[in-house]
């Protein structure tokens, strides 16, 4: 597996992976997009921070990527959209960095509080002043949070510590929550009138961009302070630049910008503000934290390697790592089902269900429903379809999926049924697993019993003497031997379906003779990979 990683990640937490033979690890800092484009064409995972733009275009050059780790927790870097129509995982570190991010907030908010960057800078010029440096208190201020998530909940600790009233606003955490921050949930209209600071620590996306704009500074008490080490845009950068020239901020922190670096002419003159505390990103910038962040990056592609469960993907749905090792042979078994399924079913199929009888019905079959969606949909699609991509390709493809679950199976401690319906009529298959391995038990309304192999032959027919024999015959001379038949009929002399396994496949022509030769309602070759 080969591995770029294109941003600064710490050398220890990348150890795990330089360590593992089947890994090459390329650090590549300083790419520009187009020599980016060019080489990651060769690479199966990316690993970055926010300095990379993992975007729709990287993507498109990106044509063995499999995992996109972003060494952080925040993903506004990253076209999950994009990545997730082209099956690519992507997983973010979401709490390495929270405790770093936490003291980095208080740090800014400290230096604003008691003018330490203007009273370093003064002392160090050769001056001794102490009047111009004179600071403010944190206690028994107010402090308004915007998001009381991993980050949030930290700084509202540490600022309960520092004896500050702490308000909240955030839809969607319970009352509990806020409470076992000994915090106040409020409306954000009440938390922007009644805070003397405010700090933002929502992630960015459409909701929030432009969050705090020129009307909310408008509500803001006289001398407010404000902080932001989230995200750069969550706080309108004009706005906050008007407020502070207007003297209604008192003062301000950034860490983030929505330009990194920046270079607009706002951004420059808010940077150069006077009463601005400015840092380059550095809230996840410690060394236990980018150590962790790595750490737990590496983990994720070991595990993408092993096939194990990723942990912290964004774009598939999180199972139980638990229930995932048990569904595993049923992930296997509704692969085969979906695949064969495919391959015999008319096409332009508008609804597929999936119907899990016995033991396993207990469970979140989701995890099954998913795989057995991509191995159904894998043919019918140019693109790989994994796990990642299956819900969204079948939601293009006008695909109604439908899963029902009941714990009473008649003949089979477990039993999945996948149906699907085409403008053709409908066509049915069901599968078990005996001893561990898939079997399949029913096709259409017939009765079966066999062991799912490479190459298969299925044909249905009017049953009468001699059939078997002449198939055998014509299958010899095309040079494939038949490993195993299976039958299933209704009732003597009526529509009968055979299932051979064979040692090779059978090409189109002896398709056409076999079907010509015995008079078949239907022949249909089969490949499993
Ligand atoms: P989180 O997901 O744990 O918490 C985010 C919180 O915001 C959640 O409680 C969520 O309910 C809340 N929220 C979401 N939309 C909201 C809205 N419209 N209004 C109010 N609240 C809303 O994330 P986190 O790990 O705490 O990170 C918080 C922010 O800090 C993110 O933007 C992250 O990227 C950033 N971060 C920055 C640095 C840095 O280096 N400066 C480091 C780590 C994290
Ligand atoms: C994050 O999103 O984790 C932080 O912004 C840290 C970073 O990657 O620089």
């Amino acid at each position: 597996m080969k591995v770029i990683v294109t941003d600064e990640i710490s050398e220890k937490g990348l150890v795990l992976l330089q360590q593992d033979e089947r890994i090459q690890l390329d650090v590549r800092l300083g790419l520009s997009k187009a020599e980016l484009y060019r080489q990651i064409g060769d690479y199966d995972a990316i690993i970055t921070r926010s300095g990379t733009q993992v975007d729709a275009e990287l993507l498109s050059h990106a044509t063995n990527l499999k995992m996109v780790a972003r060494a952080g927790v925040g993903i506004d870097n990253v076209d999950v959209l994009a990545a997730s129509e082209r099956g690519i995982i992507v997983v973010n570190a979401p709490f390495g960095n929270t405790n770093s991010a936490a003291e980095h907030t208080m740090a800014i908010l400290l230096a604003m509080c008691r003018n330490v960057a203007d009273a370093n800078a003064s002392l160090k010029s050769g001056q001794w002043q102490r009047a111009p440096f004179t600071g403010q208190e944190l206690k028994h201020k107010t402090l308004g949070i915007i998001g009381l998530g991993k980050v949030g909940g930290r700084v509202a600790l540490r600022a309960r510590a520092f004896e500050m009233e702490v308000l909240v606003y955030d839809p969607y955490i319970s009352e509990n929550r806020a409470k076992d921050f000994g915090t106040e949930l409020v409306e954000l209209e009440e938390l922007i009138r009644r805070s003397d600071v405010i700090s933002v620590h929502t992630p960015l996306n459409e909701q929030t961009r432009g969050l705090i704009a020129s009307e909310h500074f408008d509500q803001m008490k006289e001398g407010v302070l404000i902080v932001n080490c989230a995200r750069g845009g969550i706080i309108e950068e004009a706005a906050m630049l008007a407020a502070l020239e207007d003297g209604k901020v008192a003062g301000s922190a950034f860490d983030v910008w929505s330009e990194e670096p920046p270079s607009s002419e706002i951004l420059k003159k808010l940077i150069a503000h006077p009463r601005m505390v400015v840092t380059p990103h550095l809230g996840a910038n410690t060394f236990e934290a980018q150590t962790n962040v790595a750490i737990d990056v590496s983990r994720e592609i070991l595990n993408l390697l092993d096939g194990k469960p990723v942990e912290n993907a964004v774009n598939i749905a999180r199972f139980d790592p638990d229930l995932m090792t048990q569904m595993r042979p049923f992930m296997d078994l509704v692969a085969v089902l979906g695949n064969f399924i495919s391959q015999l079913a008319p096409e332009n199929p508008g609804k597929v269900s999936f119907r899990y009888n016995g033991k396993i019905a207990a469970h979140d079959c989701m995890p099954i429903t998913v795989a057995g969606l991509a191995a159904l949909l894998n043919r019918s699609s140019d693109q790989e379809v994994n796990m990642v991509n299956a819900t969204l390709i079948a939601e293009r493809q006008g695909l109604i999926v439908e899963q029902s679950r009941s714990t009473e199976s008649e003949f089979f401690s477990n039993l999945i049924t996948l149906t699907l319906e085409t403008p053709k009529g409908s066509r049915t298959i069901a599968g078990t697993l005996f001893e561990g391995t898939p079997k399949i038990v029913k096709m259409r309304d017939f009765t079966i019993d066999f062991t799912p192999e490479e190459h298969m032959l299925v044909m249905t027919y009017e049953d009468r003497p001699g059939l078997i024999g002449k198939i055998g015959t014509i299958l010899g001379e095309a040079e494939v031997n038949i490993g195993a038949m299976n039958l299933g009929r209704r009732a003597k002399g009526g529509e009968a379906i055979v299932v051979f396994s064979v040692d090779s496949p059978v090409d189109q022509e002896t398709v056409t003779r076999l079907s010509e030769a015995i008079g078949a309602n239907y022949v249909q070759a089969v490949q499993l990979s």
